[in-house]
């Protein structure tokens, strides 16, 4: 006898698929930390090992000079047939159609550290990922950016996670893993359509939660922290990844 599976329990036994449909309807999904823990097949630990790749980043001078504390790094994958090659660390040139500022201008970051790239549930999350970015194109080879950063505002001054305002990063699939929030007040993740319409407005406040964007109809911006506690800076650490079909 065969059972068949409705789509709520295939929604419940596989979340990445459930927010792959989701994108794919709408241009947005939002995974709950613990859906993505159990998509991951992380524990507590795990997570609390990956948090820990965040005090070791490296100040954005580019950023700084529009005023703004960012720190991070930044690494580049090429993903063809389920295998994945980190390529040598090169400048990182914003594609066009994408974030004005810049555009045309070739930035140099400091690479991922091997804990990183190592990290098993870097690696699991990769391969959520590219099951997503599979349901948005069916690609031959993947384009994979990797940008962990923190972003620090200290009382009096906005500390902006994206200087460029509302944007695309020029991909097809964008996505947003918040890792940590420390004394943060805003930091409200929008995402629109490309005429302007409002798609959702969320914040990640609950570390491993994902936003998945379809970068290719959809803007996002998110809006600057604020310190709660003004005797102390605000601080919201996040994984960024793209994919782009080549
Ligand atoms: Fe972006």
């Amino acid at each position: 006898m065969v059972i068949p599976i409705s789509d709520g329990y295939r929604t419940a036994a596989d979340p990445a698929a459930a927010a792959a449909r989701l994108l794919t309807s709408t241009g947005v999904a939002i995974m709950s930390s613990l859906d993505l823990t159990r998509s991951l097949g992380a524990g507590r630990e795990a997570w609390a090992r990956f948090a820990r790749h965040w005090e070791d980043l490296a100040p954005d001078p580019y950023a700084a000079e529009l005023g703004v504390q960012r720190q991070r790094r930044y690494g580049q994958y090429v993903l063809r047939d389920g295998a994945w090659r980190l390529l040598p660390n090169d400048a990182f040139a914003q594609p066009e159609n994408s974030n004005p500022l810049y555009i045309g201008k070739n930035r140099d970051f400091e690479p991922l550290t091997d804990a990183f790239a190592e990290d098993p549930l870097q690696q699991s999350l990769m391969g959520v990922l590219a099951r997503v970015a599979a349901a948005l194109d069916d690609a031959a080879e993947w384009d994979v950016k990797v940008h962990p950063f923190r972003v620090q505002s200290v009382a009096g001054s906005d500390g902006r996670p994206a200087p460029e305002g509302l944007h695309r990063d020029g991909v097809t699939l964008v996505s947003s893993l918040l890792i940590g929030r420390r004394n943060a007040l805003g930091g409200q993740s929008s995402v629109c359509d490309v005429d302007g319409r409002p798609l959702l407005t969320a914040t990640l406040d609950e570390p491993g939660t994902l936003l998945l964007g379809d970068d290719r109809h959809t803007l996002h911006d998110v809006s600057p922290i604020r310190p709660i506690d003004n005797s102390e800076p605000a601080q919201r650490d996040v994984l960024v990844i793209t994919f782009a079909s080549r």
